[in-house]
């Protein structure tokens, strides 16, 4: 790289140093405090439920599919954040002797995420408290975050960027006066978005030092594994999806035709692919990011493989 853009990414890198003081949040201070998961409330916003696909739900029913993904999303994140963690720390170790801005802010971005888990980990607890026994989320942290970290950095990178990135679409959803949504569920998407907008800049800069190291051979096979990580997502997701459903319709106490019942397997996943696939992908920021480094057929077989899910 010449100086000026490596002078340049230095400068980003201080900036999100700056950023992650400036807004650093404290778990119990400034998150929970001493709030809990009320059960007369919604946690996942509408719009990010996708609520719309729910027609045929009551009002209370619609509230408990809103409590069921809220949970599922804190123990999505506290899984996606166990692999992010562990890239971040081997990203880390490539710098340790080189520009120690550049270590500074990778090693803030660790402890955040390590903070983050803890912050999912404790919020399944209290909403465990008040939901019906029985609810399980089947996908193990560490066996996810070793398939992940088994593919290039490449892809691995631009998986989180786009994760990243779509937590600010989260936080978005969440801003719509809806006064039967619970204020503890909108801060949890609101600071956690506070310090991933670090993160995204920080993956971004790490993705591009990636790119510039690669061969096109290499750049190639690293967007065939971005497609299998989008894939295997959508397996996970696929899994989690059904299961929510089977909860939901063994606690809300009455029975649903077998047109019905499909008809809330195919919301769930809808909802989950938007909430974790759709809603990254689709971000201008994301899309401007990975269309500077791929060719137009590279672009055009990750459009392939997203089609059948943004249907
Ligand atoms: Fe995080
Ligand atoms: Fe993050």
């Amino acid at each position: 790289m010449d100086t000026a853009i490596v002078e340049n990414s230095t400068k980003r890198y201080a900036r999100a140093i700056e950023a992650s003081k400036r807004v650093r949040w404290d778990i119990d201070k400034d998150v929970i405090r001493g709030r809990r998961f009320e059960m007369e409330q919604k946690w996942m916003p509408d719009g990010l439920g996708r609520m719309q696909g729910f027609a045929f739900a009551t009002p209370a029913e619609k509230r408990f599919i809103s409590q069921i993904q809220g949970r599922t999303y804190v123990n999505m994140f506290g899984m996606i954040e166990r692999y992010i963690g562990a890239k971040m720390l081997e990203i880390t170790r490539g710098h340790v002797l080189g520009d120690q801005t550049v270590v500074e802010a990778l090693v803030r971005f660790t402890d955040e995420e390590l903070k983050h888990q803890e912050l999912f980990r404790r919020l399944e607890v209290m909403m465990a408290g008040g939901m019906p026994a029985g609810y399980r989320f089947l996908p193990d942290p560490d066996d996810v975050a070793r398939a992940v970290l088994s593919k290039s950095t490449w892809a691995v990178l631009a998986l989180t960027c786009h994760i990243e990135i779509f937590t600010l679409v989260h936080y978005r959803e969440s801003i719509e006066r809806d006064t039967e949504l619970s204020e503890l569920f909108k801060d949890v998407l609101l600071f956690h978005w506070k310090e991933e907008s670090q993160h995204a800049i920080l993956d971004e800069l790490e993705w591009r030092r990636e790119d510039a190291t690669l061969s096109a051979a290499a750049r190639d096979a690293a967007v065939n594994d971005l497609i299998v990580l989008v894939g295997a997502v959508d397996g996970i997701l696929a899994i989690q999806a059904k299961e929510d459903a089977v909860y939901f319709r063994s606690h809300c106490g009455r029975q649903f035709s077998s047109g019905e019942s499909k008809q809330i397997d195919a919301a769930m996943l809808e909802a989950y692919r938007w909430q974790y696939i759709v809603s990254g992908v689709q971000e201008p920021r994301f899309t401007t990011i990975l269309g500077s480094l791929i060719t137009e057929a590279q672009g055009a077989r990750i459009a392939a493989a997203l089609a059948p899910l943004l249907q």
